[in-house]
């Protein structure tokens, strides 16, 4: 999987979880554990959701309607990047209950980026998740050294793609440039908080911004209005050398404490504690990257719905062996730094 310059980021994240001790109660009845819970107003079963990956169909035929088809069984979130192998009518129709957001980017050509919203509206789709973390794309080496789609497949990954559409077909770019120019072309560097308070105003959805590490950006997300922030360094693929995002999480929580504004987290989450320990650092929910795209690959739908099941058990047995039998139970003084029990000496 690509990541950028040394994937030092993209280690750190799975990594920095590791430094986090947890600190169990004892004698707590654990008999039953509850975990569903609510995210932007829709009831999950558990705080284990999808984040948006481009390719699916790489992994598997069925790509992102696989994707949607696992999301839904299972009562979760799924992102659906604006990069799917599908359109938002095709993955919605594959999967009619499922709870489906979409990401996308704010494009040079607004007009693209509002037929993005209205195609999702339309396809019921419940939120916008806006990357905020790509002014320009990030230096994916191994990416750029095997890049070769052509310029018709990635006009269908842009999922906007529509032949019978002069609009869309006038806005996007003519002609056999490849991916990677294409998606660099249409990413705006002069893009500013202002973006996102002109979605705001053609959308009713909620927004989410995908990409804040800081608490300051975080403040701004809040003055623009977004709904959530997912806390996220794009899996090691944008700037290389940012905090891992489990070590990022607690300021964006403080910052926005007291806004309404829900807090998730992705990158490196992989096991049952991982989600413990997010959760009790402050995010409502957590998001899956990579796994979900090996469990695709592995067996498309069932593949991903297995990914989803091993981490929610991994996270229930957490529960339990923490003494924690409800999400409320988790308390931020039963994850700590591994530096506070390290010698003094
Ligand atoms: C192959 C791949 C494709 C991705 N595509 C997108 C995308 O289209 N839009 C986006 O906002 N993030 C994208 N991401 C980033 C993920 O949404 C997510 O932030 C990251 O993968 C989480 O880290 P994890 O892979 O360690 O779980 C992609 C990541 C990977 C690995």
């Amino acid at each position: 999987m690509d990541h950028a310059d040394e994937g030092q980021t993209m280690k750190n994240c799975k990594n920095a979880f590791k430094r986090y001790r947890l600190r169990p109660r004892v004698l707590r009845d654990v008999s039953n554990r509850q975990f569903s819970t609510t995210i932007l107003g829709h009831p999950v079963s558990f705080p284990i959701c999808i984040s948006p990956t481009a390719g699916q169909g790489f992994a598997d035929i069925e790509g992102d309607k696989a994707t949607a088809r696992a999301a839904e069984s299972m009562n979760t979130v799924m992102i659906v990047s604006s990069c799917a192998f599908f359109t938002f009518k095709d993955i919605s129709l594959a999967a009619p209950n499922a709870i489906l957001w979409f990401q996308m980017h704010l494009y040079k050509d607004r007009k693209v980026t509002r037929f993005y919203v209205k195609q999702a509206e339309r396809a019921g789709f419940k939120a916008v998740v806006v990357t905020v973390d790509t002014p320009v794309m990030g230096n994916r080496r191994n990416l750029k050294r095997g890049e070769t789609m052509t310029a018709r497949e990635e006009y269908r990954m842009m999922n906007c793609y529509d032949p019978n559409n002069p609009e869309v077909r006038s806005s996007i770019a003519n002609g056999d440039i490849a991916l990677w120019d294409y998606l660099t072309e249409q990413l705006v560097t002069s893009e500013t908080w202002e973006g996102i308070h002109w979605l705001r105003s053609i959308t009713k959805l909620p927004i989410v911004v995908k990409g804040v590490l800081t608490g300051d950006s975080a403040i701004e997300a809040v003055q623009a209005g977004v709904d959530a922030i997912l806390v996220s360094a794009h899996g090691g693929r944008q700037l290389d050398g940012v905090p891992a995002t489990i070590e990022a999480l607690p300021e964006v929580v403080n910052a926005v404490k007291g806004s309404g504004v829900e807090v998730y987290m992705d990158g490196g989450v992989r096991q049952g504690t991982d989600v413990f320990k997010a959760l009790a650092l402050g995010a409502r929910a957590v998001f899956l990257g990579r796994p979900i795209i090996w469990g695709l690959a592995n067996d498309g739908k069932n593949g991903v719905k297995k990914v989803l099941e091993i981490v929610r058990d991994e996270f229930s047995l957490t529960m339990a062996l923490t003494g924690c039998s409800k999400l409320d139970d988790i308390k931020a003084s039963m994850v700590v730094h591994e530096s506070q029990y390290l010698s003094k000496l």
